[in-house]
């Protein structure tokens, strides 16, 4: 059913205040980190902020499901006024520390109407999104993923569900964004590869291809298994599932933290080459509210 005079799938008033972007976003806050935080903690909450920033000056963000929300990121959405939010994370943990900072008063962050939730579950079972529909009914403006999207890249039937179902969980128009390793530039690097930073680790055979893995130390840290993201691969799934890529949103962390004026720490090579491994994606689903005439 079209509205008649505007030939909008919604009438335009309500289109124009649901896709409206986000006047009382805090442009510039940064989500202090904890005092024990790493470099790699704090660098990622940064580039965190940064994103949340960069999206919301130009797009709507008031409905937001943060997939392996487990952190203090939660906070930034709030400074960013996002009316919904809905925290995955499938450590109880991380779930039970983000709840405390929701109901904090001490943050003053959550006006009245604000409604944020957290559930635990795992954010690649193929039946999350059914549970978030009992949750939250509506579509999301922002879909977003900062840490183990390389898990939705275990087969090709995960990654095919997970990137089809947070498509069909967007509003037109709406963002999937996040954060993943990207395993070019790793390999690029020598199949073992240490610094003071982090440490890679190829098998003999492994390719930066779909359908491998490699493995991972971040400062000191024990070694996880990484499926590789292949950038080709997940443009074409996205494609199938009506989502375009944004270009100019994807970028390495440390080109983020480069264009960061008020970033003050001077960094060292071991901290560049870990800033260039990881990367920023952004896809945007087709809008198609103006029908033909
Ligand atoms: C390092 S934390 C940080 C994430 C946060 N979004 C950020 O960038 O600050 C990563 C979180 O992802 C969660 N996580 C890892 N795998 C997950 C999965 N399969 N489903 C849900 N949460 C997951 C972990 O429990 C952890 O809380």
């Amino acid at each position: 059913m079209f509205d008649g005079s505007s030939g909008l799938f919604y009438c335009k008033n309500c289109w124009d205040s649901f896709s409206a972007v986000n006047q009382n976003a805090e442009i510039g806050y940064h989500v202090p980190p904890p005092p024990d935080a790493t470099f790699t903690r704090q660098v990622i909450t940064r580039c965190v902020s940064l994103l949340v920033d960069a999206i919301s000056l130009k797009w709507a963000t008031n409905d937001v499901l943060d997939l392996c929300c487990g952190g203090s990121v939660v906070r930034k959405w709030m400074k960013n006024g996002t009316m919904r939010y809905l925290g995955v994370d499938c450590n109880p943990e991380a779930v039970k520390k983000i709840e405390n900072l929701i109901k904090n008063p001490a943050t003053k962050e959550l006006s009245g109407d604000m409604r944020y939730n957290v559930i635990c579950e795992d954010a690649f079972s193929p039946d999350l999104m059914q549970k978030i529909t009992e949750i939250h009914p509506r579509q999301f403006h922002v879909i977003s993923c900062f840490s183990a999207f390389h898990r939705a890249f275990a087969s090709e039937e995960i990654v095919r569900t997970f990137i089809g179902s947070v498509a069909n969980a967007l509003v037109p128009g709406g963002l999937f964004v996040g954060f993943f390793v990207d395993a070019n530039v790793a390999f690029s690097n020598g199949t073992e590869f240490s610094n003071t930073v982090f440490s890679t680790q190829w098998d003999k055979d492994a390719k930066p291809r779909f359908g491998n893995t490699f493995k991972l130390s971040i400062e000191g840290g024990p070694f996880h298994s990484i499926n590789v993201v292949s950038v080709d691969y997940l443009i074409d799934v996205a494609v199938n599932f009506n989502l375009s890529i944004v270009p100019e949103a994807c970028q390495t962390l440390l080109d983020f933290i480069e264009k960061d004026k008020n970033f003050t720490k001077v960094l060292n090579d071991d901290e560049r080459e870990y800033l260039c491994v990881l990367r920023s994606f952004v896809f945007r689903k087709n809008s198609e509210e103006k029908v033909a005439k």
